[in-house]
């Protein structure tokens, strides 16, 4: 199989590349193993674009990088017109919401004129997959005791979400349309490896080793559900394998915990006091829980997480324990203009 892969350089993308070929954890459980012929890689590079990521297969045979733009149509078009994926995994995105709520212009271009121009490729072209990698933060907040299955309403509440939302709809005309084969996965916050220290679980723990403050929003009793990120990519390679077009897939983690609970485990991990905790000034529109079910990714696919938050949170630390030097590289520059400007007037 030929994948294009775009945002291969992010977060998820780059693990999901890994584990293409075979550069990840071994695949257990109903998981099938993959066998790419082709994974090319389409990335900007933008600030969350790190090819240090892909440092254990740059020199794979198999792997092709390609640094552009994914709103670049003749780009776009010539590279799928001259590869003739078999499937296109679409990463790529401005993927915070607290960047996109001081910047909404670049959420906009990425992630919808983005995902437009990637379809219109896949559709005259004839691709015969494409999947469209979404979040449930496009149901908005839960707030009972409810998870959300894939027939919930979309209310997204920050420009991140509404984009997201809007490059699902988009995503899935294409199917009703022009019956092009989409199928879009809406999964939980994902936390792991290589992930860029503006989230919370990496932030937490890089500031945590640094002794820095640790920023809680408003009372830090906000849910989310967390999904170790290998667990997320293999259950895309399962929705591409037995997936059904037109179809959503959510993608939970069945680890629905507080703010403050996951923060004062990380500074119990690294050792450090909880009165490194500072609460500040809330985040607008701030999403009070997320819950999800993934009965249906289950039940048509097989697929179950397998790394509980109990082993997934003691790794993740030690993995940025052990890579001081991702760190910092990450952390220079661009990185500290945005912590001053996200952070700097926060104080309560
Ligand atoms: P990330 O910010 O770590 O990586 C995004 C990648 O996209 C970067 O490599 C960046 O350079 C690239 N990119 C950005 N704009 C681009 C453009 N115009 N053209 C080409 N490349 C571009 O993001 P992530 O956390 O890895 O998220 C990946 C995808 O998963 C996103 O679509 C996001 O919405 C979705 N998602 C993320 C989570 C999460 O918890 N992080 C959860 C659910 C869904
Ligand atoms: O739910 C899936 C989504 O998860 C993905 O679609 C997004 O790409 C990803 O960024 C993430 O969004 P969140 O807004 O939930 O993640 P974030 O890590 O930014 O924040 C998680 C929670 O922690 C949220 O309630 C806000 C809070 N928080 C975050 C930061 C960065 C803090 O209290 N302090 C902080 O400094």
């Amino acid at each position: 199989m030929k994948f294009l892969v775009t945002g291969g350089a992010g977060f998820i993308g780059s693990a999901f590349v890994r584990l293409l070929l075979g550069a990840g954890p071994a695949m257990a459980g109903p998981s099938r193993s993959p066998r790419p012929s082709v994974v090319i890689n389409l990335d900007k590079l933008t600030y969350a674009g790190n090819l240090e990521n892909l440092a254990p297969v740059a020199e794979d045979a198999r792997y092709r990088f390609v640094h552009g733009d994914i709103c670049d149509a003749r780009l776009v078009n010539e590279l799928v017109s001259d590869a003739r994926p078999d499937v296109i995994v679409n990463f790529a995105a401005e993927s915070h919401v607290d960047r996109s709520i001081l910047s909404p212009a670049p959420v906009f271009e990425t992630n919808l004129r983005g995902t437009f121009t990637l379809l219109e490729a896949a559709r005259l072209h004839g691709v015969p997959r494409f999947l469209q990698v979404s979040t449930d933060e496009v149901y908005g907040s839960i707030e009972t005791s409810y998870e959300a299955d894939e027939t919930c309403p979309l209310r997204p509440s920050s420009p991140y979400s509404a984009s997201k939302a809007g490059s699902d709809l988009l995503a899935l005309s294409y199917f009703v349309t022009y019956r092009l084969p989409v199928m879009v996965t809406r999964a939980s916050n994902n936390y792991g490896p290589y992930q860029f220290p503006e989230k919370l679980i990496p932030l937490m723990i890089s500031n945590a080793i640094e002794d820095q403050p640790l920023p809680i929003y408003g009372d830090g009793m906000q849910v989310r559900d967390w999904l170790y990120v290998d667990d997320h990519c293999r259950a895309i390679l399962a929705v591409i394998e037995a997936g059904r077009e037109g179809e959503i897939y959510n993608i939970g983690g069945s680890c629905a915990l507080p703010n403050i609970d996951v923060v004062k485990r990380i500074l119990d991990a690294v050792g450090k006091p909880h009165s490194l905790m500072q609460t500040v000034k809330d985040r607008p529109g701030h999403d009070r829980r997320y819950a999800l079910s993934s009965e249906k990714l289950m039940r048509e696919t097989g697929w179950k997480s397998e790394k509980p938050f109990a082993e997934g949170l003691p790794a993740t630390i030690e993995w940025y324990r052990g890579n001081a030097a991702w760190i910092a590289h990450v952390k220079s520059g661009e990185y500290q203009t945005y912590y001053q400007r996200n952070y700097a007037n926060r104080a309560v």
